[in-house]
């Protein structure tokens, strides 16, 4: 089917990639409404996102969460220009949730569909923040399945300057979470922690020496973290949990930072942007602002709740998409696994 790119079109967004059912609408780049319905409370009972649980979340929620984001957006399933949807990365049984649903309504309305990249979203997330952002600028990535510092030269192209080797920031923030025994969602309970802790532990940064590609490693880290813990309790020593929090998030973030800002300098971009969940941790905010304005650079830090998993995220991709003319056909099918590039 042909479709007319409209200017400031109406673009319905939906994630269901994981443990959030979520919609948003915009107008252009202003966004009119954000929705987000989370079977977080549910998972944590089972201490991690059980895929089972999380697609049967989705499929109560996804009518509830659009419907909520056309009314608080003001606008008419009709007055809708496009659906953009998450199709992967993500639990296949949650994608395909949110899928069915974008593909039955584009369908039904005669409008495009847009297959939206998780990850993608993530980064297009800093275009809520800013509506003057445009590339090229650096981006600093940190989420559960993803660690990067990636290099956007136009709205549809990025390059990868560097990226973790095993796992990713989110997930040792996850991983520490259970060796201090804190509930989930981790990321932000380590946070909270390390708050009232010091980092005065020596844990192993995050980072590759030596290699030609810039490269982040975090199962190290995380081992170290747990070696620490044993070794104390076989000493029968208490080990102080605050400051092994505040000590790994220094450990974790610094050196992501610091790449961030060193790739800003080497491409001549002028412009830092943070997406992924750990983007929302309030260490890695601050410290990234700070270097940022130690150099001149311009750091463009979406909101918190547009850093962890939403459907606007989705929306402003769907947007880059639309304005490039990429609409998926209706037989469109939901992807686990996207490589990064
Ligand atoms: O982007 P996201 O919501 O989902 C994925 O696409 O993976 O990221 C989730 C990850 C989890 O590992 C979570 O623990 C981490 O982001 N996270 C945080 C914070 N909030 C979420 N990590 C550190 N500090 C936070 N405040
Ligand atoms: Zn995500």
């Amino acid at each position: 089917m042909n479709f007319t790119i409209k200017q400031n079109p109406v673009i319905l967004g939906i994630e269901s990639s994981c443990d959030e059912t979520a919609a948003a609408v915009i107008r252009g780049r202003k966004l009119l409404s954000s929705v987000i319905i989370s079977s977080a409370t549910e998972q944590a009972k089972y201490g991690g996102v059980v895929p089972e649980i999380a697609s049967r979340a989705h499929t109560e929620a996804v009518d509830e969460a659009v419907g909520k984001a056309l009314s608080e957006a003001g606008v008419t399933a009709k007055q809708i220009d496009a659906v953009a949807v998450t199709y992967g990365a993500g639990l296949l049984g949650a994608l395909l949730v949110g899928l069915s649903f974008a593909k039955s309504l584009a369908y039904t309305l005669g409008v495009p569909l847009i297959a939206v990249n998780h990850i993608r979203g993530h980064l297009a997330a800093a275009y809520l923040s800013d509506e003057t952002l445009k590339p090229p600028y650096i981006t600093l990535l940190a989420s559960g399945g993803h660690t990067a510092i990636l290099h956007t030269q136009s709205y549809t192209e990025f390059s990868v300057l560097g990226a973790t080797c095993d796992d990713a920031a989110g997930e040792a923030f996850d991983k520490v979470a259970r060796i201090l025994s804190l509930p989930y969602p981790g990321g932000p309970n380590v946070q909270r922690l390390a708050e009232s802790g010091k980092a005065s532990i020596a844990f192993p940064q995050a980072l590759v020496k030596n290699s030609v590609k810039l490269q982040f490693s975090y199962s190290g880290l995380k081992t170290a973290v747990i070696n620490y813990c044993h070794t104390a309790s076989q000493r029968g020593e208490e080990v102080n949990a605050a400051d092994v929090a505040a000590s790994f998030q220094c450990a974790a973030v610094d050196p992501l930072v610091k790449k961030a800002v060193e790739c800003a300098l080497k491409t001549g971009a002028r412009i830092i942007t943070a997406g992924g969940g750990v983007a929302a941790n309030d260490y890695l905010r601050t410290t990234l602002t700070a270097e940022c304005e130690k150099h001149g650079i311009k750091c463009v830090l979406p909101e918190k709740k547009y850093c962890t998993d939403n459907a606007a995220m989705i929306a402003a991709e769907g947007l880059i998409q639309y304005n490039a003319g990429n609409f998926a056909p209706l037989d469109l099918n939901a992807q686990a696994q996207i490589p990064l590039k």
